[in-house]
């Protein structure tokens, strides 16, 4: 039995749809609880594997739905170490069922400031209901199977959970978008500036050889979007693509998350061991987020599987191919790393062979017009309302900005004022504080302004402040000398 493939771009639209309009997080994991399909706030543990999935494995064997009322209490919670701070809610697992096996699970997860209550107080058999549609129609958009009826699921879905169908239309339209018409794996990153183009004109190329990628960029610049760009273009985008922040894992976890272990590796190892990312990540690529914040003690073991392309689990005895490619990701001066001694030289010059500098935002200001439409669009596509537009002055403040978050922040500044505006144009008040400062400091005519009155002084400075000095600057400048007076005074120069 074929498992469950990652989730199409598109059908990604659907789990995000429904989490909004639930105010739920979704997951769906296949039967080795891969997770191949997360919403929002989960999204950055895609392409990892569930480490306890209790629940799941539950669902998995039985292949009937559960309910979840008391997350961390419940009888299938008890072997998880975690029971006692499940930040759960409540959920709902579904088993997702094709041709009478179960294939995977779709989970519906509320956290403290969601939609738990509904799942608690719900009807467990209307919840069922509900969740053997949902996975009707995450079984239909993988695979194509018609013998879901979209429409009566939609009617049905819509009604029980009170969404608008055209909602849950528009995102199934665009989730079941043909599979057969390949989409440019760069399509999803947004950007015309000459410098953002150039960038992805380079990861096209560096996509096609695949093997060791070092993207470089601020937090927010997009590393991780370029990351499943170049996996897609790339040849190892056959395969999966395996995840895993370095700074998000405790040193003492790591190796054995990396490398794996053998059977009786140390006190608490799984029976017959585990595989570590590189071993999952076979046959596809391995992104490896936050590299320089791998311990030092790691990085030999790092530089060996990057030149040999062998791994060696925690406790073995023997050495394992792997073919992957390597994306690795940093936001930090890793030369600086090596100078502080945190980062071995030898890995840093093997990992910036094929280096993708990623600007920030502030140096390419003239994406965020598209970006601020870009986002507003898909908020509006996803919340089911008007869209709305940017006022002039609501731009210029994005426009004088200096984005220290980069596209994140940008994105997280458009949608909070597309919540806060009631009307369909965005008014500068819609914005966040630290944006309206801006207005009140800079704007946009000011910084010029204030630019060409530093010019202009600097060259009467230099040519004179008599006549001639002033001819000379007007000269320069390409205007008249009554023109040059006018804008002095315009620009507080002269009285
Ligand atoms: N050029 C772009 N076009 C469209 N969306 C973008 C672009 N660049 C970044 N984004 C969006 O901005 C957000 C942040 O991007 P991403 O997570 O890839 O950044 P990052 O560089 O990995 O940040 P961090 O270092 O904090 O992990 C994401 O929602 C991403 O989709
Ligand atoms: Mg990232």
């Amino acid at each position: 039995m074929a498992g469950l493939v990652p989730l199409r771009d598109s059908m990604q639209n659907l789990v995000d749809s429904l989490s909004i309009q639930l105010k739920l997080e979704m997951e769906v994991v296949d039967t080795h609880l891969n997770r191949i399909g997360v919403s929002g706030s989960l999204r950055g543990l895609a392409g990892t594997r569930q480490k306890r999935g209790f629940i799941n494995r539950h669902v998995l064997e039985e292949g009937k739905p559960m309910l979840i009322a008391n997350p961390g209490r419940e009888h299938h919670c008890s072997p998880c170490d975690l029971r006692h701070s499940c930040s759960y809610r409540a959920g709902l697992a579904c088993p997702i069922v094709r041709q009478g096996h179960v294939v995977g699970v779709f989970d519906l997860m509320g956290f403290e400031d969601g939609g738990w209550q509904m799942l608690r107080q719900g009807d467990e058999h209307l919840l069922s209901f509900i969740g053997g549609l949902i996975s009707g129609l995450v079984t239909g958009q993988i695979f194509g199977d018609r013998s879901v009826d979209q429409h009566e699921s939609i009617a049905a879905v819509s009604t029980a959970l009170q969404i608008s169908r055209q909602t849950l239309r528009r995102a199934c339209s665009a989730a079941a978008a043909p599979a057969t018409a390949p989409t440019d794996p760069f399509a999803e990153i947004f950007g015309t500036s000459a410098s953002l183009q150039r960038v992805v004109e380079k990861a096209r190329r560096v996509a096609r050889r695949g093997d060791l990628i070092l993207l470089i960029g601020e937090t927010g610049t997009g590393k991780e979007l370029f990351a499943r760009a170049i996996h897609r273009a790339s040849p190892a985008g056959r395969g999966s693509l395996v995840a895993l922040n370095c700074s998000a894992i405790p040193e003492s976890l790591l190796e054995s998350e990396l490398f794996g272990y053998e059977e009786g590796a140390f006190t608490g190892a799984r029976r017959g061991g585990k595989a570590g990312k590189f071993e999952l990540a076979d046959g596809g690529t391995l992104f490896l987020d936050e590299v320089s914040e791998l311990p030092l003690s790691l990085q030999p073991k790092l530089l060996r599987v990057l030149e040999r392309r062998t791994v060696e689990r925690v406790g073995g005895t023997g050495y394992r191919p792997v073919n992957i490619q390597i994306i690795a990701a940093c936001n930090c001066d890793l030369a600086e790393r090596v100078r502080q001694g945190k980062f071995r030289a030898d890995l840093y010059y093997r990992l910036k062979g094929l280096p993708i500098y990623l600007p920030p935002l502030r140096e390419r200001r003239d994406d965020i017009p598209l970006l601020a439409e870009h986002f507003l669009a898909a908020e509006a596509e996803r919340s089911g309302q008007d869209l709305k537009r940017l006022s002039g002055t609501a731009q210029e403040a994005l426009l004088v900005y200096d984005w220290p978050g980069n596209v994140r922040e940008l994105k997280n500044a458009v949608e909070y004022a597309a919540l806060m505006e009631e009307g369909n144009e965005i008014s500068i008040e819609s914005l966040p504080d630290e944006l309206q400062d801006g207005r009140r400091g800079v704007s946009l005519r000011g910084q010029v302004l204030d630019y060409e009155r530093q010019l202009v002084a600097a060259a009467l400075r230099s040519e004179g402040e008599n006549v001639e000095g002033k001819r000379r600057v007007a000269n320069q400048m390409g205007v008249s000398l009554p023109t040059l007076y006018r804008r002095l005074k315009e620009l507080g120069l002269s009285d």
